[in-house]
C-alpha cells in the first residue's frame, strides 16, 4: 500500500464513554469479522480488563475500507491504554498516529481523563475528530455537548459525528471522516528505517512480540534490527499485521502499523518509546521520546505461607516479562519474613498486579500500606532516595524531606464544589484555579501529594459528589514536606511491616485511629498486648487489647481427643490470612489498616 492510501488513527476517550464498543462496531463494519466471530470487545483482551472494564494493554487492529471516493484504504486502529498511571504508554501510541477520534458520551459531556488526553493528542499534532457518542440514550444531550467541546476545549466542531456505537448510528461517518481529515503518513521509504515501539506482550512460543510504527524505511522477515535505546540486535522472524489476531506478513513499509517477533526472550530489550533501526544500515538519530517509566508507588508482597516464596518470586518474573514497568526486589521483615518490595506505575497498577498473583497464580500474599518515594536531604550533605519506610533514616541525620506531587483536575457538577475543596485542603492540597465547563459544571485544579490521593482518595471524591466527579492527576515534581517515621509497637516492639510515613501534623490523629483500628482488627491473644504509635521515642497514642477470658480448650476438660482436635483446626481455619508477629496473631487487613483514613 502507498502510503496516500493508509490513515492511522486512535481513539481518546474518558472511561465508560465507549472507546471499546466503539472500537468493536468499526471492526464489524469494515468486515475485519463479522458480528457471529466477534468475541464481544476483541480489542480489551485481558480477563481482568474485562471485568473491571477498563483498558490496560494497548492492542491494535488494522481495517480495509473502500471510501466513497472509491480508493481502497487501510485504516489502523491503534487502541490506547485507558488510565492515568499509563500515560507515558498512551503518548507513545498516540505518537504512532495522524489522527484521534475523540469519543464523548453524549450524556455525560466532557470529564477529567477526556481532557487529559485531548491535551496529549495536541501535543502530538494529532487531528482531532469529536465523536459524539451514546445519542441512543434517553438522557443524551449531544448539541449541549457539541458547544462543551467547542468552549472547553477549542476544537472546531463542525466535523463531529453524532454517534451510538451501541447500535451502530455514524459508523460510515466517521470511517469517511478518519479517510477525509486524518492526513495520511509522509515517512521517507528510502530513509534507514525507523520504527517507533509502542507497545509489546510476552508470549511463551515466540518471545516478546514488539508492537511498532514504520516511520521511514522498510523492515523485512529476516532483516538484522537493532534497538537504539538499549543497542541490541536480533533477527526477524517472523513480521505481522493485526486482523486483529497476529497476521503474517512479509515487509512493513513506511507508514505502516505491525508487529514483529525475534526471538527475544527478555521484556526489558523491548522498551516503548524506543525506535527500531536496522543494523547494517542504521539511522542517525532515533525518533524523539523514549523515557524510562519509574515506579511511582511501592508496597510490600510476602506469602501467608514461607514456603511459597519461590513460587512468588517465580510468578513476579512471570509478570515482569509481560510488563516491564513493575519491579521487584527482595526484602526481609522481622515480622513477614521473606518477601519483594515491589514498584508500580500508580495505584491501579499495583491492584492489578495483586489481583493477578493471587488469581493466576493462586498465591496468598500479605501486603504492607503503599507508600511513595521520597527523596531525603541529609544533614551531611548528599540525598538519598527512600522506598521503604524501614529504610528510614535517623531524624538526626535528616536535614529535609521531599515528596512527590501531582495537579490534580477535579470536574464537577458546581453543587458539590464545597465537600470537595475541602477533601483537598483536607489532604494537604493548594488551590490552583477554578474554570467553569458551562453554567453547571467546574474543572477545579489542585496541586496535592502522590502520598495523599493514595488512601481513599478516589473513593471520597465518589462519595462527596453522588458519583458525578471525575479525576485525573500527572505527577509534577518533588516538593519539601514535613515527613516523619511513625512505628507501631505491639507488646513494646516495633513492627516493621506496619511502620509508615506521615505527615508530621498529622500523626497525632492518624496514630490515633490506627490503634483503635488495630485494637479492633487484631484478635485476642491470651495475654493482654498493649498496641502502641510512637515517632521515635515519643508515643502517640495506646491501646490494649484485653486477653482472652477463655481458652477455646478449657471446654474439652475431659480430655476427648478428637474434638479437641477439631477445635484446633477450626482456629487454624480463622488464621489463614495470619502472620505471628513474635507471640502476636496479625490479619492481613491489620498491614492495610493505614489506608483508610476515617
Ligand atoms: P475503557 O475501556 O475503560 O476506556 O471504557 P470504554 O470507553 O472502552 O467504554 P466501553 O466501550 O466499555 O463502554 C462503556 C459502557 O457504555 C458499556 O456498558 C457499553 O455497552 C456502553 N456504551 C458504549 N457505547 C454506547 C452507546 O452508543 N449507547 C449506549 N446506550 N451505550 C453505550
Amino acid at each position: 500500500v502507498d502510503q496516500k492510501h493508509i490513515r492511522n488513527f486512535c481513539i481518546i476517550a474518558h472511561i465508560d464513554h465507549g472507546k471499546s464498543t466503539l472500537a468493536d462496531r468499526l471492526i464489524e463494519f469494515t468486515g475485519v469479522l463479522t458480528k457471529r466471530e466477534m468475541e464481544d470487545q476483541v480489542l480489551d483482551t485481558m480477563d481482568l480488563e474485562r471485568e473491571r472494564g477498563i483498558t490496560i494493554k494497548a492492542q491494535s487492529v488494522r481495517m480495509d475500507y473502500t471510501a466513497d471516493d472509491g480508493e481502497h484504504y487501510v485504516l489502523n486502529l491503534i487502541d490506547t491504554p485507558g488510565h492515568v498511571d499509563f500515560t507515558y504508554e498512551v503518548s507513545r501510541a498516540l505518537a504512532a498516529c495522524e489522527g484521534a477520534l475523540l469519543v464523548v458520551d453524549a450524556s455525560q459531556g466532557i470529564e477529567a481523563q477526556t481532557l487529559a488526553n485531548v491535551y496529549m493528542a495536541l501535543e502530538h499534532d494529532l487531528e482531532i475528530i469529536p465523536v459524539i457518542n451514546k445519542i441512543d440514550l434517553p438522557s443524551a444531550e449531544p448539541e449541549k455537548v457539541k458547544r462543551e467541546i467547542e468552549e472547553v476545549i477549542g476544537l472546531d466542531t463542525s466535523i463531529a459525528i453524532m454517534a451510538s456505537a451501541k447500535t451502530g448510528i455514524g459508523m460510515k461517518e466517521i470511517l469517511e471522516a478518519v479517510v477525509n481529515f486524518v492526513p495520511p503518513p509522509q515517512g521517507d521509504e528510502r530513509a534507514p528505517l525507523r520504527a517507533l515501539i509502542y507497545d509489546s506482550f510476552y508470549d511463551s512460543y515466540k518471545g516478546v512480540v514488539t508492537y511498532f510504527r514504520v516511520f521511514d524505511g522498510t523492515v523485512r522477515k529476516g532483516d538484522r534490527i537493532r534497538f537504539m535505546a538499549t543497542g541490541k540486535e536480533f533477527i526477524v522472524d517472523d513480521l505481522y499485521v493485526f486482523r486483529p489476531g497476529l497476521t503474517p506478513v512479509d515487509e512493513l513499509r513506511a507508514g505502516e502499523v505491525g508487529a514483529l517477533a525475534a526471538a527475544i526472550r527478555e521484556v526489558k530489550n523491548v522498551r516503548v518509546g524506543d525506535t527500531i533501526t536496522r543494523a547494517d544500515n542504521p539511522a542517525r538519530e532515533p525518533l524523539p521520546g523514549y523515557r524510562k517509566a519509574t515506579p511511582m508507588v511501592f508496597t510490600g508482597l510476602y506469602p501467608v505461607e514461607s514456603n511459597d516464596y519461590g513460587r512468588l518470586r517465580d510468578a513476579l518474573e512471570k509478570l515482569q516479562l509481560n510488563d516491564a514497568s513493575l519491579s521487584f526486589e527482595p526484602e526481609t521483615s522481622e515480622a513477614l519474613g521473606f518477601g519483594f518490595r515491589c514498584g508500580f506505575l500508580g495505584l491501579l497498577h499495583m491492584d492489578v498486579i495483586q489481583e493477578r498473583l493471587e488469581r493466576e497464580f493462586d498465591l496468598n500474599l500479605i501486603t504492607t500500606a503503599p507508600n511513595v518515594v521520597y527523596r531525603i536531604n541529609l544533614t551531611g550533605g548528599g540525598q538519598v532516595m527512600i522506598e521503604n519506610p524501614a529504610d528510614w533514616p535517623d531524624q538526626t541525620m535528616i536535614e529535609s524531606v521531599e515528596e512527590p506531587v501531582v495537579k490534580a483536575s477535579i470536574i464537577t457538577p458546581s453543587e458539590y464544589v464545597g465537600p470537595l475543596m475541602e477533601l483537598c485542603q483536607d489532604r494537604r492540597g493548594t488551590f490552583i484555579n477554578m474554570e467553569y465547563l458551562n453554567e453547571k459544571r467546574v474543572n477545579l485544579h489542585y496541586k496535592l501529594p502522590l502520598s495523599e490521593i493514595m488512601y481513599d482518595f478516589f473513593d471520597q471524591l465518589k462519595t462527596r459528589s453522588r458519583g458525578y466527579a471525575s479525576f485525573d492527576y500527572e505527577v509534577t515534581g518533588y516538593e519539601q514536606a514535613d515527613m516523619v517515621k511513625m512505628d507501631i509497637l505491639l507488646n513494646g516492639d516495633p513492627v516493621d511491616a506496619l511502620s509508615c510515613i506521615v505527615h508530621r501534623d498529622k500523626a497525632q490523629k492518624l496514630g490515633r485511629s490506627l490503634v483503635t483500628r488495630l485494637r479492633k482488627l487484631i484478635p485476642r491473644q491470651l495475654f493482654e498486648v498493649p498496641i502502641q504509635a510512637a515517632i521515635g521515642n515519643k508515643i502517640l497514642a495506646r491501646e490494649n487489647i484485653a486477653p482472652l477470658r477463655k481458652d477455646v480448650l478449657a471446654k474439652c476438660y475431659g480430655g476427648d481427643v478428637t474434638r479437641k482436635r477439631k477445635l484446633l483446626e477450626k482456629q487454624k481455619e480463622g488464621k489463614k490470612r495470619m502472620k505471628a508477629v513474635g507471640s502476636v496473631e496479625i490479619p492481613q487487613e491489620a498491614f492495610m489498616a493505614v489506608l483508610s483514613t476515617d
